[in-house]
């Protein structure tokens, strides 16, 4: 099966083309990874390639409870321990580079730290701290542009200080309603400057950002998570969301990134995405020079190998079967059960519905 088959991604090899999707699991108390993190992914190796949680690439990005960050020493010393632990059981790591901008409550953030967003646009949800329980979601300040530029440096940084950690490359989150995301949506981005106000201008902070990080740690160890048409986190869908994403593919494209990961939470309750808007995406981002597609959303094996014969996919991400059954690799390829996973311990902070899923015999 070419599930099992090995891909070249960049400039590393994969030793199947499954994907650990990146999954927020609020374990990191002090917003910085920690030895039993390092068992979670490590138990999870057997992926061709892991993507990690979310983590902030600043104090402002830090929007939800124990999520982690990667901006200072103590934060890369402790990843270092998660991307040894994953290199030496075989598997590779990307880490999922997360701004929250306005999902987020400020009692999250450390001291000194603002809720950002492109407008004063406030997300109507809540957020759960862990002092004072669930919060209506703190409401965003604009940007400035200098803030803007501060933010973007930022990623950079960040992208940096992951490969002195030893990722094999960064995924730049900008899906499901965060920072860069908020920018693509004139909903939630109604600036009237460089940033906002056209399709082009929206589009302009996440090529930026993949632009300046590509530069610094390279393409190939760069890639991008987009959702076009998804609604969580209040992301709006609109006419010229297709035209719009297009172009978007098109620039990411000509950057030669690794890859575009493009996610689709039908199976988590969202509209599916219009087909016309996926095939221009992928298509536009191929033929500008694009690397990898990464598809995700509602997955198991079947489906996933034909998205993979039919050429629609290079690699395919499972989600929710990886919290459960960390060996999911080896269990797909024995065609073995699969256990279910428990929601109710998602954001639990320590071991149970974490690290606690059982592994089968001789794997
Ligand atoms: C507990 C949980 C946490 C998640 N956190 C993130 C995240 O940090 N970043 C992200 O891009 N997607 C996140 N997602 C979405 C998943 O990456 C994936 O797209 C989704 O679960 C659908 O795939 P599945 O049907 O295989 O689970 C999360 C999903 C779950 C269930």
């Amino acid at each position: 099966m070419k599930l099992f088959s090995s891909y070249p991604l960049g400039d590393i090899e994969l030793n199947n083309r499954l994907v650990m999707a990146p999954m927020t699991r609020c374990r990191a108390l002090g917003n910085t990874a920690n030895p039993l993190m390092g068992k979670y992914y490590r138990q999870r190796a057997n992926a061709g390639l892991i993507i990690t949680e979310g983590t902030s690439p600043s104090p402002n990005g830090l929007g939800y409870a124990r999520i982690p960050g990667l901006f200072n020493q103590e934060q890369v010393k402790a990843w270092q321990q998660v991307t040894d632990a994953v290199h030496k059981a075989g598997g590779k790591i990307f880490i999922q580079l997360m701004h929250t901008g306005r999902v987020s409550h400020k009692i999250n953030l450390p001291e000194g730290a603002t809720v950002l967003a492109p407008s004063a646009v406030p997300f109507s949800g809540d957020m759960w701290t862990d002092e004072k329980g669930l919060l209506p979601c703190s409401e965003p300040r604009a940007m400035t542009a200098e803030e803007i530029k501060t933010t973007i440096g930022e990623y950079v940084q960040s992208a940096k200080l992951a490969i002195e950690a030893g990722f094999d490359g960064v995924e730049l989150h900008s899906a499901n309603g965060y920072l860069a995301n908020q920018f693509l949506d004139p909903a939630t981005n109604q600036r009237q400057d460089d940033y906002g106000g056209s399709m082009k201008k929206r589009n302009r902070f996440v090529l930026e950002i993949a632009q300046a990080v590509a530069q610094e740690i390279g393409a190939t160890k760069t890639g991008i998570r987009i959702s076009p048409h998804g609604s969580f986190n209040d992301m709006s869908d609109y006419p010229e969301l297709t035209e719009q994403y297009g172009l978007l593919a098109t620039g990411l494209g000509a950057l030669q990134l690794a890859y575009l990961h493009l996610v689709d939470h039908s199976a988590l309750g969202q509209a599916k995405p219009l087909a016309a808007t996926t095939e221009k995406v992928r298509n536009n981002f191929r033929s500008a020079g694009g690397g990898a597609i990464i598809l995700s959303g509602g997955y198991e094996k079947h489906r996933a190998e034909v998205d993979l014969q039919s050429g629609a996919a290079d690699l395919i991400a499972f989600g929710r079967p990886f919290i459960s059954n960390p060996d999911l690799a080896e269990r797909m390829d024995q065609d073995a059960e699969l256990t279910v996973p428990d929601d109710s311990s998602f954001y639990l902070a320590g071991e149970e519905g974490y690290t606690d899923y059982p592994i089968l015999a001789g794997n």
